[in-house]
């Protein structure tokens, strides 16, 4: 069996140190899995996200169909393969992202944000989504005290990051069968216990039935 799970949250969340955390507790239980990201994923993949992360001036609509048609390649060609072998896929960022950012964030239609994943992905949904909360100013915070080079998404206004933080909150309250909300605001071993301890019950319970 083999399961597809994704890690969300807003800038400074602490999603990249987590997901790997996962995967080392996950490898010594003896699974096997693979770590990967968005955008990214793909040589076309890593292409496309120099672009997008870059100071290049993009339309809402432009943005949208590129993160998109990384994940497609993204989708086909390395999730689906790996999840078909029994892999267990993690993924720092996927749909949910362009939902929250494009959507919520740039205000572009969410349904035609879903319609244009189910054409470019095969309809290719997470079992499982992890959001990593912290506020929005705690986590660009973090991205500055880190000293990291601001992309042009972390660089919008505040009033953005909150609209991607907020569609999150309501995306896990419409599907809490698929997300798991986790505080992000501690200490990175506290947050990697909270979140071995909501991917182990989800596990459990899938074996036990048989999904
Ligand atoms: P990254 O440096 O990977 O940031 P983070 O560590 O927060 O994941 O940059 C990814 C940026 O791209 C981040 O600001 C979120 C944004 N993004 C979108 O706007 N739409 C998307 O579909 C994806 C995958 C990411």
């Amino acid at each position: 069996m083999s399961w597809f799970i994704t890690f969300e949250g807003p800038e400074g969340a602490g999603k990249t140190t987590q997901c790997h955390a996962l995967a080392t507790r996950l490898r010594d239980q003896g699974y096997d899995c693979l770590v990967t990201r968005e955008p990214g994923g793909t040589p076309l993949g890593e292409a496309i996200r120099e672009w997008l992360l870059g100071r290049n001036t993009l339309r809402a609509e432009t943005e949208a169909l590129l993160f998109t048609a990384a994940r497609a390649e993204h989708a086909w060609e390395r999730i689906r393969p790996a999840l078909a072998r029994g892999t267990i896929v993690l993924c720092d960022r996927y749909v949910d992202s362009t939902l929250a950012y494009q959507g919520a964030g740039r205000g572009l239609d969410e349904r035609w944000l879903r319609e244009l994943h189910r054409v470019a992905t095969g309809d290719l949904w997470p079992d499982l989504t992890v959001l990593l909360d912290v506020p929005v100013e705690l986590g660009l915070a973090r991205r500055r005290a880190a000293g990291e080079t601001l992309t042009r998404l972390d660089s919008e206004l505040t009033s953005f990051h909150e609209r991607v933080r907020a569609w999150y909150h309501t995306a896990a309250q419409r599907e809490p069968t698929r997300w798991r909300v986790i505080d992000a605001t501690k200490a990175p071993e506290t947050v990697a216990e909270a979140v071995w301890v909501a991917v182990a019950e989800f596990l459990e319970q899938r074996k036990r039935t048989g999904r």
